[in-house]
């Protein structure tokens, strides 16, 4: 039987990778499948909470019935969607990875190769922080949640890397995960340790994205009304 612990608890959850545009055609971005994002919404929805899914990028075709989908581009998309979708959730959960950075003009043709030559240079400026954003804007009572994907798979340094993240975030909890060339990003499976804004590991699981998804839940969700 299901357990709805999360019964009408109003959670938003961004999932998949944010795109950058150079010019129409071209984009920088990332590999995040939006796996981890939607078992989140899917486990969060299954027990009962009122999920709206902010997905970037993503196919959303098997994103269970009753849950709202908003698609977005680009990091600026992506900043309004989760910051409106906000003041009415009890719980923000920030599993898309978001370019740090966007091209400081877009083309409005294509970049051509005539015109640039043997190298090209494009210019970056940086994009919002939307977690420490949301962080810093939290209500009373609100729970915000961030991911860290590191390539550092040494566990203690991974640790370090992730203690100074929360801190630089302020997030509640952080969900630290080690990413490379060939997991974490579009694998099926993940392997996380979650922080508390003390530092301490509160929980670390690995297993399907979908197992992970309820222990996280689990870890986090547990001192919300
Ligand atoms: O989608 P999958 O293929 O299933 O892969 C899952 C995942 C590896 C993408 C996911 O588990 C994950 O780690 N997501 C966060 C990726 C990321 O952007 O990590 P980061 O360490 O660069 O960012 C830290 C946090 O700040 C994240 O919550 C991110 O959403 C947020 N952020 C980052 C930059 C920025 N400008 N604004 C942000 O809000």
């Amino acid at each position: 039987a299901a357990r709805l612990d999360l019964d009408g608890l109003r959670v938003v959850v961004t999932a998949g990778g944010t795109r950058e545009p150079f010019d129409p055609v071209r984009f920088m971005g990332n590999r995040s499948s939006g796996k981890q994002g939607m078992a989140i919404a899917a486990a969060a929805a299954a027990r009962g909470a009122n999920v709206t899914l902010i997905a970037a990028n993503i196919g959303t075709e098997a994103v269970p019935d009753g849950i709202a989908v908003e698609p977005v581009g680009t990091t600026l998309e992506l900043e309004k969607a989760v910051t409106d979708a906000a003041r009415e959730a009890d719980v923000v959960i920030m599993a898309a990875a978001v370019a740090d950075y966007r091209p400081a003009q877009v083309q409005q043709g294509k970049i051509k190769k005539e015109h640039t030559g043997d190298r090209l240079t494009v210019e970056f400026v940086v994009n919002p922080d939307i977690l420490a954003e949301l962080s810093a804007a939290r209500r009373e009572g609100q729970l915000v949640i961030g991911f860290a994907a590191e390539t550092e798979s040494d566990p203690a340094t991974l640790l370090e890397l992730g203690r100074s993240k929360i801190a630089r975030k302020g997030c509640d909890f952080l969900v630290v995960n080690n990413v490379g060339w060939n997991h974490g990003f579009a694998a099926d499976d993940n392997d996380v340790i979650v922080l508390n804004t003390s530092g301490d590991i509160v929980m670390e699981a690995s297993g399907t994205k979908l197992s992970v998804a309820d222990r996280i839940l689990d870890a986090t969700l547990s001192r919300v009304p």
